[in-house]
């Protein structure tokens, strides 16, 4: 389960094929009423993405000691991984809509409301949100741990983290932020759904409180590095490496770190923050080198 002795590459797109099952078993069949809109749902969530935050959760819950079971703690891993890859598969369905970033490919393919119609994308987030929630409910441990990633979830995903994140990027278009309001924004956008992630896996694990802060500083660090480095990517990247089209945070005036810091402070920056990641995992030692991976990869990756 582990799977300790691949290579980092290797264990990434392993655990990016377990999370895909476990999201194809939970999701209704697309020939479930409302079939469109099982559809919709499945196209949103199935066939792509890095599932960065989906190995976030494997990695943090392999960094502490498990308490409790092992089937149950690994069963529940896969509910909280999958339950994050659906909270950000409706964010990116919203993301992409006309009225928000107005986006037409997302993992080398039609944005949902291009391939369905906005309606039935707008009720695909609304559906694939509530899913995630019920797959945290029905983790098989002790009920105070899932009353906490419940809690998590919750706090991650609304108006205090990346909804309101969200209302914030769509605010600030056409204005210049200050470093600190930039922070800001994207912690709340991008930053907080992957310290969650981050958080679920110490919480199903059984972490000790010295353990879920050392694991939060790390999240901290690598949630807000994850949109500094997506920033770049805009500008850098191909549509081909990136499955979605480059440019578009100038051509819609969006503040971010290279608007900001120009490219090589944003490079610098997306430095500084995987030196705080890496740091902040000290206390765990050799457990947490999965993470340590992914820190790098979210730093140094190209799509
Ligand atoms: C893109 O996230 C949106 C942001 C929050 C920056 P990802 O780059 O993780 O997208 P996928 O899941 O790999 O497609
Ligand atoms: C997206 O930020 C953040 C969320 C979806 C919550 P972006 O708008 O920069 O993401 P991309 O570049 O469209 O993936
Ligand atoms: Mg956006
Ligand atoms: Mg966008
Ligand atoms: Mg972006």
């Amino acid at each position: 389960m582990t799977q300790n002795h691949l290579a980092f590459p290797d264990w990434l797109s392993v655990r990016a094929q377990h999370v895909e099952h476990v999201l194809d078993d939970f999701l209704p069949a697309a020939d479930v009423l409302p079939a469109r809109l099982h559809e919709a749902m499945r196209y949103a969530v199935l066939g792509g993405g890095k599932r960065v935050r989906a190995a976030l959760v494997y990695a943090a819950g392999q960094a502490v000691p498990v308490s409790g079971s092992a089937v149950a703690v690994n069963a529940s891993l896969d509910h909280a991984a999958a339950a994050v890859e659906l909270i950000h598969a409706y964010s990116l369905v919203h993301d992409d809509l006309p009225c928000m970033d107005d986006d037409t490919l997302r993992r080398g393919r039609p944005t949902t409301h291009v391939q369905f119609d906005e309606a039935t994308a707008m009720l695909a987030g609304d559906a694939l949100q509530p899913l995630a929630f019920e797959l945290l409910a029905r983790m098989p441990i002790a009920p105070a741990l899932v009353g906490q990633a419940v809690q998590v979830l919750g706090r991650a995903a609304g108006s205090l983290g990346m909804a309101g994140g969200q209302a914030i990027d769509l605010l600030s278009v056409g204005t210049v932020l200050a470093r600190d309001e930039l922070q800001t924004m994207h912690s709340m956008k991008t930053g907080a759904m992957l310290a969650a992630s981050v958080a679920l896996g110490g919480i199903v694990a059984g972490a000790s409180s010295q353990a879920r802060q050392a694991l939060d500083g790390y999240a901290q660090a690598v949630g807000l590095a994850f949109q500094v480095v997506d920033d770049i990517l805009d500008v850098t990247a191909d549509s081909a490496a990136l499955g979605k089209t480059p440019g578009k945070d100038a051509d819609d005036n969006k503040p971010t770190y290279v608007s900001l810091l120009g490219l090589e402070g944003a490079r610098a920056f997306a430095g500084e923050l995987r030196q705080t990641a890496l740091q902040a995992l000290g206390p765990l030692g050799d457990s947490s080198a999965r993470l340590a991976q992914l820190a790098d990869f979210i730093v140094l990756r190209d799509r």
